[in-house]
């Protein structure tokens, strides 16, 4: 597989502008550190593992391009503070970092960040598959497809695994308030691999599990602790927690570079906070849509932590393991 949203050719970098889908496919250029930290910040290019392979192709080009080791760093540690809550990104920077300073080196290192990320992909996919069966209806939140990483996907990597295999499957797809990831970016690349799907607003969930229109749950992650509390998407602990009460089984599936081997409880995990204007709207000349009051005072974390306990099943490129796995320390082993 070749990524959906990153194009890298004869040392130019270009990403797939994630805020202009579905309707507009715009490539945008992320070859200098400086662009490619503001795609970062403003979602441009997102998704836990996909910020860490994007930033490191970026790190590698611009190590060739003849910088200086600590104009490197410099760009190292910019990258490194774009975004606070997916540790895939801090962990590919360091990775480059950490080596010799040798600029054909560095730059063979993010091209293997890159091919291993696929890699972990179809592991994820291929384990986690064995927990679909035909005829499910599986709710998902957020995007973590071929938008969210350089391969296949996690929790949309499984999907579209079991798929492949014949599985008749149907998915329910969390729009995903206030950035809309689910109903822009879930629903444009389930069109593309032909997969069914509903759209549903965020808040129905509840009521669809009620009515038994869904029996599993599958979401990403952007960093795993090593009790197995993740933190995701903000709405994924809601929805887990719908879950626990309704009894449907609700797996979490990531590679072991969302692991934080520094990280004990998912109390540690920092939680990016956002603009208020993502949660109010905007209003410019173009015609933009505020819908509350331009004083409204706003909260925006990006991301919530769902407690080890509302998950069914982690499922990872390793394997797939239950919570009596995660408390007999299985995560400890991987980082
Ligand atoms: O703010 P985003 O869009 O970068 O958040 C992305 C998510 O929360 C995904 O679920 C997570 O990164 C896992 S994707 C494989």
């Amino acid at each position: 597989v070749s990524s959906i949203a990153i194009r890298f050719e004869n040392g130019k970098l270009e990403l797939l502008d994630q805020q202009q889908l579905p309707h507009q496919e715009i490539w945008v250029d992320a070859t200098h550190p400086d662009n490619m930290e503001s795609c970062i910040k403003q979602l441009k290019v997102r998704g836990a593992p996909l910020i860490g392979v994007a930033a490191a192709l970026c790190l590698g080009e611009w190590a060739r391009s003849g910088v200086s080791e600590d104009e490197f760093k410099v760009a190292a540690q910019k990258l490194r503070k774009s975004r606070p809550t997916a540790v895939n990104l801090m962990l590919a920077i360091d990775r480059l970092t950490a080596m010799e300073f040798d600029a054909e080196k560095v730059f063979l290192e993010a091209q293997k960040i890159y091919e291993e990320d696929q890699q972990l992909c179809d592991r994820i996919a291929e384990n986690g598959s064995k927990l679909i069966e035909d005829g499910d209806n599986i709710i998902t939140h957020c995007n973590t497809g071929g938008l969210a990483t350089a391969g296949v996907g996690t929790a949309l990597g499984v999907i579209r695994k079991a798929w492949e295999q014949g599985k008749r499957i149907h998915v329910c797809v969390d729009e995903t308030r206030p950035l809309l990831q689910g109903g822009r970016l879930t629903t444009w690349e389930l069109e593309k691999l032909g997969i069914p799907y509903t759209l549903i607003c965020d808040n129905m969930a509840a009521s669809l599990m009620a009515a038994g229109k869904i029996n599993k749950a599958i979401v990403g992650s952007d960093r795993i602790a090593l009790n197995g509390d993740f933190a995701n998407k903000i709405g994924t602990y809601g929805l887990a927690v719908h879950c626990y009460y309704h009894r449907i089984p609700f797996f979490v599936a990531a590679p072991v570079t969302t692991i934080d081997g520094e990280c004990e409880s998912g109390q540690q995990i920092p939680i990016e906070e956002r603009n208020d204007f993502e949660v109010r709207g905007v209003k410019t000349f173009a015609g933009d849509v505020e819908w509350a009051p331009s004083e409204s005072e706003v909260y925006n974390p990006a991301f919530d932590v769902t407690p080890s306990e509302l998950v069914s099943q982690w499922i990872l490129d390793t394997g797939n393991y239950s919570l009596v796995d995660i408390r007999e320390n299985a995560l400890k082993e991987l980082v």
